[in-house]
């Protein structure tokens, strides 16, 4: 139900207006388009390799990636790839760097200035919701950020790396109606300037945003569909009674209130970057909304809205770029069921489920519209057909079952077929990266899908995209075990009062 209180004539939305229309002038030139990345936890008992893990990124097209550490390994796959990364100083590293120049300076020296430009490193998050997860580095957080960006003008690369620190949602109180969002004043000596610091560097305000625990513990107040960007009745939506603005989803919301929290502290020029959001696709008896349905729903309607540049009710149009949260399964993370299933992947690569996207942009599509295949080349010489087969399908770590006899692709019974089976399961298996259809020459690209009757070759038509399958290369697990924390994510206890108050209103 529409809720007037507050609404006190056309003043101060003229005012609201002119506000806008100079944020809007201040945001857009802060960035270019919204993005989506994808954010890579590394708590999994069967780490994949880094190579493998790019290769991911690439068959599915992901672009932006966050990590939680700055691994040597990953940054290494991650060059010449043109993808761009997001880094963080682990928590656990924030108080040392925080409280030494040179030691901020050392650390961007090993783990930005060694690795630029080769790999396109484009931001730096200074810890992880540090409010939460550790609150006695707090103090020293504007330093850390400073020193960073201090080590990276040094270098020259403060115009390409942005510097900001992402913060837990939660440290936003009063977050409905948004307009009357602030933060926790308890963080305010910090906050205030944090805010000034990004503000001056130009970067973002980073914030995780996890509409499934602020519907958990609204107990039933929040609609599992306003959670989930589903169309609600009208008389459901949420209505902003000061600023009159509709509200559609939690996301929207929650962005909003990080704006007008901002603003409460007098800044109004920092783009919001969302850091995390996501939503489990399996939980215990506790979590009975933790299903594959709804995180299917979640993320794909997340990347519709983001991809659709539609921003948020009070910056229509501004670009909220997000990454998801997270790329795969971690089964090691402690914790309820649902913390083990935000993943999109399992650790094969194998999906968890297959995102919605009709239309909605080159983003984890089907990719059929870049159909490539690798096929044996005409007239190859057969010996060495077989050479390059018989490679394929052993250190090339090819899932060749297939080719047995009573299997599906054993028909036709000849080298030339078998080996175009394997060497495009090869090729897509390695995310059809640059040289992965040569085979000394025995191999070529083709627009044509060789897979005939019941064998289906990996990225057919009518197939799930281009998912890989089975693993590529016998490797060495990831070295450095990343510490991180997604925080407590406390309680949504004042966005849900709040709310109450204006549903039952
Ligand atoms: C890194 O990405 C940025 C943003 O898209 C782009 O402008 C820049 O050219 C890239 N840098 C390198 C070294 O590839
Ligand atoms: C910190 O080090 C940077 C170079 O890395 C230097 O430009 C800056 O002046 C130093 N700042 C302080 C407070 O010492
Ligand atoms: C604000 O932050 C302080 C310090 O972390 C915490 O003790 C307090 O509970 C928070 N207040 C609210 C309302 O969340
Ligand atoms: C914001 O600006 C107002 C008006 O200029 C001022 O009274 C208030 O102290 C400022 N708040 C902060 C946190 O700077
Ligand atoms: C995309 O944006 C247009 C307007 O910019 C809007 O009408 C449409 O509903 C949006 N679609 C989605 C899926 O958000
Ligand atoms: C992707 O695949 C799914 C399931 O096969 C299908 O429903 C959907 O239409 C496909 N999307 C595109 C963009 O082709
Ligand atoms: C299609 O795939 C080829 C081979 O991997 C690649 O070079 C090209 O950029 C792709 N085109 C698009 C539009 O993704
Ligand atoms: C290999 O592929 C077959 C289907 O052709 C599948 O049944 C089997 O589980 C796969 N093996 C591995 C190790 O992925
Ligand atoms: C695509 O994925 C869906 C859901 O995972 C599955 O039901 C369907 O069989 C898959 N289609 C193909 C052609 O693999
Ligand atoms: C992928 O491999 C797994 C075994 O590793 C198998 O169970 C599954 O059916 C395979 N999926 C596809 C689409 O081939
Ligand atoms: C794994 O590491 C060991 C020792 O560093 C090395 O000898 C071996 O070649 C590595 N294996 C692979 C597949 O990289």
């Amino acid at each position: 139900m529409f809720k007037f209180v507050g609404f006190s004539g056309f003043k101060p939305l003229i005012f609201m207006m002119l506000v806008v229309v100079l944020l809007l002038s201040l945001l857009v030139s802060a960035d270019e388009d919204a993005f989506i990345g994808v954010n890579i936890g590394t708590d999994l008992s069967d780490m994949p390799h880094p190579t493998q893990v790019v290769s991911l990124l690439k068959s599915q097209q992901i672009r932006h990636v966050r990590l939680y550490d700055a691994d040597r390994g990953m940054l290494f796959a991650l060059a010449n790839t043109g993808i761009k990364v997001a880094v963080t100083v682990p928590n656990e590293q924030l108080l040392g760097i925080g409280q030494s120049n040179s030691t901020a300076a050392h650390w961007v020296a090993q783990n930005i200035v060694a690795h630029y430009p080769a790999t396109n490193i484009t931001t730096i998050c200074v810890g992880s919701e540090v409010f939460n997860s550790l609150p006695n580095a707090a103090p020293v957080l504007v330093n850390a950020l400073k020193f960073i960006q201090g080590a990276l003008v040094a270098s020259n690369l403060d115009r390409q790396i942005k510097v900001s620190t992402p913060i837990a949602s939660t440290v936003i109180l009063d977050s409905f109606p948004p307009s009357q969002a602030f933060f926790n004043h308890s963080w305010n000596p910090v906050l205030v300037p944090v805010l000034k610091f990004l503000q001056s560097t130009g970067s973002y305000f980073m914030l995780n945003v996890y509409p499934y625990y602020d519907y958990m513990n609204s107990n039933g107040v929040i609609p599992l569909d306003y959670a989930l960007f589903n169309p609600l009745p009208s008389n459901k939506e949420a209505v902003d009674s000061n600023t009159l603005l509709h509200y559609t989803n939690v996301f929207d919301a929650m962005i909003d209130a990080a704006y007008f929290a901002m603003a409460d502290l007098n800044v109004t020029n920092v783009p919001v970057l969302v850091t995390e959001s996501g939503w489990p696709s399996k939980g215990d008896a506790k979590e009975p909304d933790a299903t594959l349905d709804n995180a299917n729903t979640y993320n794909s309607n997340l990347i519709k809205h983001i991809i659709n540049q539609t921003g948020t009710p009070k910056h229509p149009g501004i670009p909220v770029s997000t990454y998801i949260y997270e790329l795969y399964n971690e089964d090691t993370k402690p914790g309820s069921v649902s913390e083990k299933n935000w993943g999109l992947f399992d650790p094969n690569g194998n999906p968890i489920y297959t995102l919605q996207l009709t239309n909605a942009g080159r983003t984890f599509s089907n990719d059929t519209t870049n159909n490539t295949h690798c096929t044996a080349k005409e007239g190859a010489d057969k010996k060495m057909l077989q050479a390059a087969l018989d490679w394929a399908c052993g250190p090339g770590k090819v899932n060749c079952s297939a080719l047995l006899q009573g299997q599906p692709c054993y028909e036709p019974d000849n080298v030339v077929a078998h080996a175009t089976f394997a060497f495009d399961s090869y090729y897509h298996m390695m995310g059809k990266g640059e040289g992965t259809c040569d085979f000394n020459g025995v191999a070529m690209l083709t627009t044509t899908d060789p897979s005939h009757g019941s064998c289906q070759f990996i990225g057919s038509d009518g197939m799930n995209g281009t998912f890989l399958n089975g693993s590529i290369a016998d490797f060495n697990s990831t070295s450095s075990s990343s510490w991180r924390a997604r925080g407590g994510y406390a309680s949504g206890g004042l966005l849900i009062k709040v709310l109450l108050a204006l549903l039952l209103s």
